[in-house]
């Protein structure tokens, strides 16, 4: 595979985040046929990929307009027009029997020699890849929200995967603005998502049981790994703050960090009574209907903004200081 930078990339669902990634295919210079599965996603991902490109562009991600920009794009319900595409990005609801059928229908219009990827979050790259007619050409490439100013991107190979073929969608990502990672073998919730949820369980254990409520956790956590991880990760943090201290710790720690199977009640409670968080101002914290927006608008002003520091501090940051002494 050698995708080009003005080949033409299929996005298939159009939500949050399907229109996020097309943003960024699209800044990086694609083609993009955007296939949106329901009818829902043709009445909002115009103006959201526009929103998208123009404040990209007042933020400098781009110089080019939103109006050019623009004509790059298709958006349209009818899968035939994937023909022509290199690689599809599937990302619609994390439902197994929805990407199953999803895949049997971008799989009759595109090439043989095109590969087919999926934004899913957890569901193993193996079990997917299953439900294709060509597992060697399937991987996982898992973005983080919003994708066009997020430097993350994971690439998965499944049991089936071509590697070979994985390693040049890593080499294509970087010149969509990523820093990527190679998950060379699949395991449930990849890499950040296995971490994440390690997190997600002991802060519902220590709500529940007590000792901390919710704005106790968000703020330790936005306060404490809030100041480094964007510079560091885990492991640098370590040695910066002395490795033989974490060693000492985690004997005593680890066997009292919960370690429980079960959905937390917490969660289980909102989802029933239909609770889906900031998007209907209901969730773990209180919303009125303003507050809820406002969290949103700051929420994309704030990931433009860490965007500007990340980059400042790149991970080969010390080695381009030393270059440059
Ligand atoms: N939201 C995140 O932060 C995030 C991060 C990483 C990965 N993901 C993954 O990306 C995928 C999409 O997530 P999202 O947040 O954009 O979801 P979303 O709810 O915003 O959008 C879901 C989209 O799925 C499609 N869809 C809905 N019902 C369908 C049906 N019956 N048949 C076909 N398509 C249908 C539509 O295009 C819809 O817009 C999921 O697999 C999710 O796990 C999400």
């Amino acid at each position: 595979m050698d995708v080009k930078r003005n080949e033409t990339i299929g996005v298939v669902g159009l939500g949050l985040m399907g229109c996020s990634i097309a943003t960024c295919l699209l800044m990086a210079g694609h083609a993009v046929i955007a296939i949106a599965p329901i009818e829902s996603d043709l009445l909002h991902a115009d103006k959201r990929i526009r929103e998208h490109l123009t404040k990209s562009q007042q933020e400098g991600l781009t110089d080019k307009s939103p109006e050019v920009i623009m004509q790059s794009l298709s958006i349209t319900g009818d899968y035939s027009r994937l023909s022509p595409c290199v690689l599809v990005i599937e990302c619609t609801l994390e439902d197994l029997g929805i990407k199953r059928t999803v895949f049997q229908k971008i799989e009759a219009v595109i090439k043989d020699d095109a590969l087919l990827t999926s934004n899913t979050s957890a569901i193993p790259i193996s079990i997917l890849q299953q439900q294709t007619k060509h597992p060697k050409r399937f991987f996982g490439l898992h973005w983080a929200e919003p994708s066009h100013t997020t430097r993350f991107l994971e690439v998965i190979c499944g049991e089936l995967s071509d590697v070979t073929l994985g390693e040049s969608l890593y080499q294509l990502s970087q010149g969509w603005g990523k820093e990527p990672t190679l998950v060379r073998k699949d395991i449930r919730g990849f890499i950040t998502n296995r971490l994440m949820y390690a997190m997600y369980r002991e802060a519902f254990y220590l709500v529940e049981n007590g000792y901390a409520t919710v704005e106790d956790v968000d703020r330790a956590c936005r306060n404490n790994p809030g100041y480094w991880m964007t510079l560091l990760g885990v492991f640098r943090w370590m040695d910066l703050t002395g490795v033989a201290a974490y060693h000492a710790v985690m004997k005593d720690l680890f066997p009292t960090l919960n370690n429980s199977t079960e959905v937390p009640k917490l969660i289980d409670d909102i989802v029933k009574a239909g609770g889906r968080g900031v998007s209907n101002a209901h969730g773990f914290h209180q919303y009125t209907p303003e507050e809820a927006k406002l969290w949103e608008e700051t929420f994309k002003e704030f990931s433009y903004e860490i965007r500007k520091l990340a980059l400042k501090y790149p991970a080969d940051v010390v080695e381009k200081k030393l270059k440059f002494k």
